[in-house]
């Protein structure tokens, strides 16, 4: 007898389990007055809610459900605080911390010093092909996830209650619902009970499938709460996620703040109640200043060949990210090792197998001269010029290289202008590479055009 009752409980709780349905998160996907849910614009659980105080925790629960169930949510909050977490969180910042320094170029110069201290073999002067791939790999090995950068990277949450600086939408919560999270549901709590790279993966395919978008501003929500999931995937699962999502999220945000700087916020469909909150007619221009960069770089941490975000000739070169490094900061330092990284990222993808190499520094070596916008500051100028002139040799020998064996080329004339850019640079800075330079020239003029 008890045998049986106890196979019927077992039998309704794996029928619950089958349904994706625990009862414990009713009051989380508790639709408000507007149709939204806690999980419509945060995570399965809000489990990057936990470093909250109880303060806010109250504050914002207070603005969607009446007491008795804000005290059902707070029952879904509790459980172990993220070490990483709260009001100050920069979450996925590179290294932990931002560089210190007051301005962009400060950061900047601490970038290029922490080069030189954790990296020297990267400034060793490069003198043949050997050194070349020694360069390229030694660039290679470098975990981007732990390299620390002078860029602040948006804070979790930017809620106007804590001060004015903080009425902001550059943070990583949707500001607006993309999709019914009751749709979402069962593929949301798969994921809770296996939080697999699949089944994330799954909750985003679904995700993509049944949301609505019809506005710049609902693109740039959709874009945030799909960064989101895979923040939190890596608090849930305590590491480090490399999983891209289609379309790469990060770039999208990053890309929403190089679209619409100028725009109105009434043409690309704030709310009203929004755009009062988020100060927009003061600070609209700021704030989608601080969505731009920094997504930019997160985007291209989770793809550094820019060779799986998109078909675009403009985001493959890194064009619009190469003019924010400089416009944004200018982090310059940033840019040419960026850059170098990239670069080097090329012969290693698969996707690149068989398409020659191919020299591309977008708008680092174009427009006004690279030796009138080197870092001004003394030690950060030597160390960039070793640097660059080292990224430029490994381009040139792994160029060289290619083109002796293969005597194919890409856009033969747009590399033949920079090269010739790279001439005068390493003349400028008195580390001219005329042998190298004329013989890869040569070898491009005579090459098989792709
Ligand atoms: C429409 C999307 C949306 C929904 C629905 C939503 N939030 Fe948020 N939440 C945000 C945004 C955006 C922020 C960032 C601050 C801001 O913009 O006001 C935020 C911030 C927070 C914060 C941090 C506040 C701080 O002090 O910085 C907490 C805690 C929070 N939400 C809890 C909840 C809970 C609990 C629910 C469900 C009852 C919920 N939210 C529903 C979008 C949402």
């Amino acid at each position: 007898m008890v045998l049986t009752s106890w196979l019927v409980a077992l039998v309704a709780l794996v029928a619950a389990g089958s349904q994706g349905r625990n009862s414990s998160l009713d009051a989380w996907f508790l639709k408000d007055g507007k149709g939204q849910s806690c999980a419509s614009c945060h995570s399965v659980d809000g489990i990057e809610l936990r470093g909250f105080s109880e303060a806010d925790l109250s504050r914002r629960m207070a603005r969607h459900h009446p007491n008795e169930v804000a005290a059902k949510i707070r029952g879904i909050l509790l459980g172990k605080v993220p070490a990483e977490s709260g009001l100050e969180t920069r979450p996925l910042q590179p290294g932990g911390a931002v560089l210190a320094g007051a301005t962009a170029v400060d950061r900047d110069n601490a970038f290029l010093a922490q080069i030189k201290s954790k990296f020297p073999e990267l400034l060793k002067p490069i003198q043949d092909l050997p050194g070349a791939l020694a360069f390229q790999k030694a660039v290679l090995s470098i975990d981007l996830r732990q390299l620390s950068i002078g860029i602040p990277l948006n804070r979790l949450s930017e809620d106007g209650f804590h001060g004015e600086s903080h009425r902001s939408i550059a943070n990583w919560f949707p500001d607006v619902v993309t999709f019914d999270s009751d749709q979402l549901r069962v593929e949301l709590e798969k994921y809770r009970a296996d939080p697999s790279d699949f089944n994330l993966a799954d909750v985003d395919n679904k995700l993509l499938a049944i949301a609505t978008v019809n506005s710049p501003f609902a693109e740039l929500s959709l874009a945030k709460y799909r960064c989101l999931m895979v923040y939190q995937h890596e608090l849930r699962t305590g590491r480090a996620s490399n999983v891209l999502l289609k379309g790469n999220p990060f770039w999208l945000v990053g890309e929403f703040g190089r679209t619409y700087p100028d725009a109105d916020p009434v043409t690309i469909r704030v709310p009203e109640e929004i755009a009062a909150a988020k100060a927009m007619p003061q600070t609209y221009k700021d704030q989608l200043r601080e969505l731009r960069l920094p997504w930019f770089w997160l985007g291209w941490i989770f793809d550094p060949s820019l060779t799986k975000t998109s078909l675009s000739k403009e985001t493959v070169r890194g064009d619009y990210f190469c003019r924010s490094l400089e416009g944004d900061g200018p982090y310059i330092g940033h840019e040419i090792f960026m850059l170098s990284r990239k670069l080097a990222e090329q012969t290693r993808n698969p996707l690149y197998a068989k398409i020659p190499f191919e020299i591309q520094y977008s708008f680092f070596l174009t427009n006004i001269p690279l030796v009138e916008r080197e870092p001004k500051d003394a030690a950060a100028k030597a160390i960039f010029r070793q640097l660059t002139a080292n990224s430029f040799r490994m381009s040139l020998f792994l160029l060289r290289d290619d083109l002796t064996r293969t005597n194919r080329a890409l856009h033969a004339v747009p590399q033949a202008n920079q090269i010739q850019y790279m001439r005068k640079y390493l003349e400028a800075i008195g580390s001219p590479e005329p042998g190298l330079i004329d013989s890869t020239l040569k070898l491009l003029k005579s090459a098989k055009i792709n």
